[in-house]
């Protein structure tokens, strides 16, 4: 007796699941899997950082362009609160999660819970670090991206006329960002021969990732280690150039630069790279200021994002380009890689437009 009515149980609820075409669960929240469309949970790190800005935009105007709901949050930087706001997709049982994580680790236990409650995650621009919940990443080639920095530096410091050896400053992400290392070290790929035949001299003597990192990317600390850096090692020399990792960076170490006379009275502001191509450091590098910066098109990832989660909650075949490249430390994540392009004065304006990331008139 016990047997037939486990098996009518079961039956029911086979029953009920195709009868509601499994988008709808009996609490009314929306069903974790099946070739419908929910509500899909979106976490973002912060709005300090016109990128993440842009990325949020573009994931929920496109997901609902697609047929979805968007549970759109940023934690504004604190790892507790973005805990906090996957946890609370999990219990509102969101169909899956995209996550941007602020530490790449600190998740994995809220993202365990998504993987027991068959939630799958994806991993936004960020790789999601320790987990095995996470099931595809979507990303830029990060290394690419440190090389292009790399490069970028060099081909200013070149044009810049200035005697060798030249005098560089390394400035690194922040140490729990998964792509902060990505990005020094294919950087460094190219800076470090240039090191070594002393071509470049690193006057601080601070070139160890650990030293050079700027935790959570803060502006701020990037600037008060530029003026440590002025006041301790070009007392009697300038600074020729500076591997900054991102605009929000840069445009704090112009400033320290800035306050130390660099950018005015025939003191030339030295070679700064950068990333995101964010309004503000493109306005830079028009004026002359910012040598660089690279461009990472959101709406593209969003993109690239929005049709791997239309695979995933379809149970289609999800394609991905890269499945070597984005170890998380208990697996290898299958990836969706996007190209960065670099980009300085004589053809940011350009590309920018071209993409229509930017308006003529925003550029202006
Ligand atoms: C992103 C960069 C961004 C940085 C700071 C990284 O994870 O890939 O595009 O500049 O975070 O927000």
């Amino acid at each position: 007796m016990r047997k037939i009515l486990a098996i009518v149980a079961t039956g029911a609820l086979a029953l009920t699941m195709t009868g509601c075409g499994r988008s709808t669960d009996t609490s009314g929240k929306d069903a974790i899997a099946g070739g419908t469309k929910g509500t899909i949970g979106v976490a973002m790190p912060t709005k300090t950082s016109q990128r993440w800005i842009k990325d949020g935009n573009a994931m929920k105007t496109q997901l609902e362009a697609a047929g979805y709901k968007v549970n759109l949050v940023y934690a504004n930087d604190d790892i507790p609160t973005q805990v906090t706001q996957v946890n609370d997709m999990v219990t509102k049982k969101n169909q899956l999660l995209v996550v941007a994580a602020i530490d790449g680790v600190a998740l994995k236990g809220v993202l365990g819970e998504a993987k027991s409650a068959g939630i799958p995650v994806v991993a936004y621009d960020r790789l999601l670090r320790e987990t095995d919940a996470v099931s595809y990443y979507t990303t830029f080639d990060n290394l690419k991206v440190g090389v292009q920095q790399g490069t970028s530096l060099l081909a200013g410091l070149a044009a810049s006329g200035k005697p060798k050896p030249w005098n560089v400053e390394l400035f690194a992400g922040s140490p729990d960002d998964n792509n902060a290392t990505f990005f020094f070290n294919g950087a460094m790929s190219v800076l470090q021969p240039k090191i070594d035949d002393g071509t470049i001299k690193i006057a601080s003597g601070e070139t160890d990732f650990k030293v050079v990192a700027t935790l959570r990317w803060d502006a701020a600390v990037a600037k008060k280690r530029m003026e440590n850096i002025l006041t301790k090692s070009y007392a009697s020399t300038d600074v020729n150039g500076v591997l900054a990792p991102y605009d929000g960076l840069s445009r704090g170490i112009i400033a320290a630069l800035k306050g130390s006379g660099y950018g005015s009275g025939g003191k030339a502001l030295p070679v700064v790279t950068g990333q995101d191509a964010e309004l503000e450091s493109v306005k830079s590098i028009l004026a002359g200021e910012q040598y660089s910066t690279i461009f990472k098109d959101t709406s593209e990832l969003a993109k690239a994002t929005v049709k791997m989660i239309q695979e995933i909650t379809s149970g289609g075949t999800v394609t991905v380009n890269d499945t070597k490249s984005y170890d998380n430390g208990v697996k290898v994540v299958p990836t969706e890689l996007l190209q960065p392009v670099p980009c300085d004065k004589s053809n940011c304006k350009q590309i920018l437009t071209d993409a229509k990331y930017y308006t003529s008139d925003q550029l202006a």
